[in-house]
């Protein structure tokens, strides 16, 4: 995390660091997902085992979420992937949709939402609420750093979605950033900054 906030990491770094962070939380995130008994031979007999019992689907949010389904799929391979995109007005702050490609009806009995920052809360509650619409029972949302306002926000708006994320940083600035937060995690992990 420390490395993460260094201003001078530089892009392919901080793409492993999200990568890394993201597998830690995701450990916790999915601890309680269920699953079902399965049998599998080893060589020697039979060994009791255990599958997930229920379709994963991944919900990046466009761009910065981008950087957490790489780890997320390592853990689950056969989760779907349902990106939505999002971008904050700069001046409103308030999150503009522009990419939704989910079909009618939901195909996914647990979300799991990626995006590295939850800043005023806007862009996690508005993907959620689409989720919610879809139809997605059962939502959980996975971050890497978040500011009190963006949880306050979160957990009133969709108190039954739990918030896993690697830092509670101290307040959002004027300008709606994370303070001290790591910067704008899109354009650090794409170099458009
Ligand atoms: C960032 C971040 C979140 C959002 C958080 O995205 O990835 O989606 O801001 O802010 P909020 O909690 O105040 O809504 P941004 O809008 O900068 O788009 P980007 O990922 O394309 O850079
Ligand atoms: N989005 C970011 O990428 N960083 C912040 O600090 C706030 C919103």
């Amino acid at each position: 995390m420390t490395r993460l906030r260094d201003e001078k990491t530089a892009p392919r770094l901080f793409r492993q660091l999200v990568g890394e962070i993201a597998t830690l939380l995701l450990y916790e995130a999915t601890a309680d997902l269920p699953v079902q008994e399965t049998t599998v031979k080893t060589p020697l007999a039979d060994a009791k085992g255990a599958k997930l019992a229920e379709p994963v689907g991944l919900v990046p949010v466009l761009r910065a979420g981008i950087g957490m389904v790489e780890a997320a799929l390592e853990l689950m391979p056969d989760a779907q992937v349902w990106h939505i995109g999002l971008f904050r007005d700069e001046r409103t702050l308030r999150p503009i949709e522009y990419y939704n490609k989910l079909p009618s009806s939901a195909t996914v009995a647990v979300c799991l939402v990626l995006d590295p920052m939850l800043a005023t809360g806007g862009s996690a509650v508005a993907t959620i609420d689409i989720l919610k619409k879809w139809g997605a029972k059962r939502v959980k949302y996975v971050g890497i750093i978040a500011a009190p306002e963006g949880v306050r926000a979160l957990s009133s708006a969709h108190p039954d979605v739990p918030i896993h994320v690697g830092a509670l940083d101290e307040r959002l600035n004027e300008k709606g950033y994370i303070v001290p937060g790591l910067g704008d995690a899109g354009d650090r992990q794409f170099g458009t900054g």
